[in-house]
């Protein structure tokens, strides 16, 4: 089959109950499938308990429901084990995860955390926030002038004292992607450990866990047409039986007295209390979908939509493009000369054209390439040039009522 943004906007209810609507915010998050609403609403009405303590079938049936999810996304990812998989709420938990448990009981005062200036805020203000309380450095690789990593930079920045490279797959600001294979390389070689921010590129990529050679990947489900509150960290399985908890509480223990607490092995050791259990199993469907259409297409499908947008959008006048360096997907951050990007994205919606306008979580990044803000489109397996061109017409439609291009 070939590839169909118009068929498959046909699989999300969205678009039939918001006629005319041009969805271009699926790097904030993505519409979701009818399979997934469907399918969680099923979940509810047939087949609901909690999970890991009832001894009647329904919580049985609930369990195993979860715990296939759970393998879904080790399938995904191809994750070595089963176990490496944990279930957070987001990517974001998914750092605090590593920093409050790893990176609190490994990390020391004159080690080195190193970030990119392409991070989102999910991976800078945790690791402040351990700076804060341990001591240990952080230090960010620069962008070059095209707005892509310094790779040469940032090699140059990994010493002994570096104990994790955290970085990006794909900005969310810019859509830079991240050569992030070459830098688990890289950190490895001085012994330090990576860690994969994959929010943006699990949605648009064939992700492999152990190709990649990463220590933990995040992603979240509501990026990847799968439901809010849900996300996973991946860890390789000796880190993960060293980490010690994150969270106390429900599920996560195999004795408890007032004196002490047993902990059970990961992942469970990481999931206190009752988690999104039909969060876990609406993302396993929304991974079923993704698989369905099949990652290279979609990936293709990105690509050739990115190109088309680019030349598009480089042709509007007064408009710049924000750089992306040599690698850019899935994701169109613009200056609109003269129009601050809240007014654009406000007049944009009066064209039923949904985009992103601010610092898009990434004040560091827009502060280095001296914008307050940027217009931000991006894209999504339902989008096609049509949109793109809808785009760029509600863009030039906007210039003309404040003047600033008149044709
Ligand atoms: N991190 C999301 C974005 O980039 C919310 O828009």
């Amino acid at each position: 089959m070939s590839f169909d943004p118009q068929a498959l906007r046909r699989d999300f209810p969205i678009f039939a109950n918001n006629p005319g609507l041009v969805y271009l915010d699926s790097a904030a998050s993505a519409q979701k499938p009818a399979a997934v609403i469907d399918g969680v609403s099923n979940f509810y009405r047939t087949d609901y308990a909690n999970i890991h303590r009832g001894v009647y079938r329904l919580s049985a049936k609930s369990t195993e429901l979860y715990e296939n999810a759970r393998e879904r996304v080790r399938k995904f990812l191809n994750a070595k084990h089963f176990g490496e998989i944990v279930f957070v709420r987001g990517a974001t938990e998914g750092i605090n995860l590593v920093a409050y448990s790893w990176g609190g009981a490994f990390l020391k005062p004159g080690d080195e955390v190193l970030l990119t200036e392409l991070e989102h805020h999910a991976n800078i203000v945790p690791w402040q926030i351990l700076r804060d309380r341990i001591g240990f450095k952080i230090v960010a690789a620069p962008i070059d002038a095209t707005g892509g990593l310094d790779l040469a930079k940032l090699e140059a920045l990994i010493s002994p004292r570096t104990k994790l490279v955290a970085v990006t797959q794909l900005a969310n600001a810019t859509g830079a992607m991240v050569p992030v294979e070459t830098i688990a390389r890289l950190a490895h070689a001085k012994g330090a450990k990576i860690l994969v921010d994959g929010c943006q590129a699990a949605p648009r990529l064939a992700v492999d866990v152990q190709a990649l050679d990463c220590d933990f990947y995040v992603f979240s489900g509501h990026k990847i047409y799968g439901p809010t509150g849900i996300g996973v960290l991946y860890a390789k399985k000796a880190i993960l039986d060293a980490m010690p908890p994150f969270q106390g509480g429900g599920d996560m223990i195999l004795n408890v007295t007032f004196e002490k607490t047993e902990f059970q092995e990961p992942p469970v050791r990481f999931e206190a209390g009752t988690p999104d259990i039909s969060g876990a199993i609406g993302l396993a469907m929304a991974l079923d979908y993704v698989d369905a259409i099949g990652r290279d297409a979609i990936l293709a499908h990105e690509e050739a939509l990115t190109g088309y947008g680019v030349d598009i959008v480089s042709r509007l006048p007064g408009v710049r493009l924000v750089g992306a360096g040599q690698h850019r997907l899935g994701i169109l951050s613009l200056e609109v000369e003269g129009i601050h990007p809240h007014d654009v994205a406000t007049l944009l919606d009066g064209h039923k054209v949904a985009v992103r306008a601010g610092h898009h979580c990434a004040q560091p990044l827009l502060d280095k390439l001296g914008l307050g803000a940027t217009t931000r489109a991006s894209f999504g397996v339902y989008n096609d040039e049509r949109d793109i061109d809808a785009f760029a017409a509600a863009v030039k439609a906007a210039q003309r009522t404040f003047k600033t291009v008149t044709r």
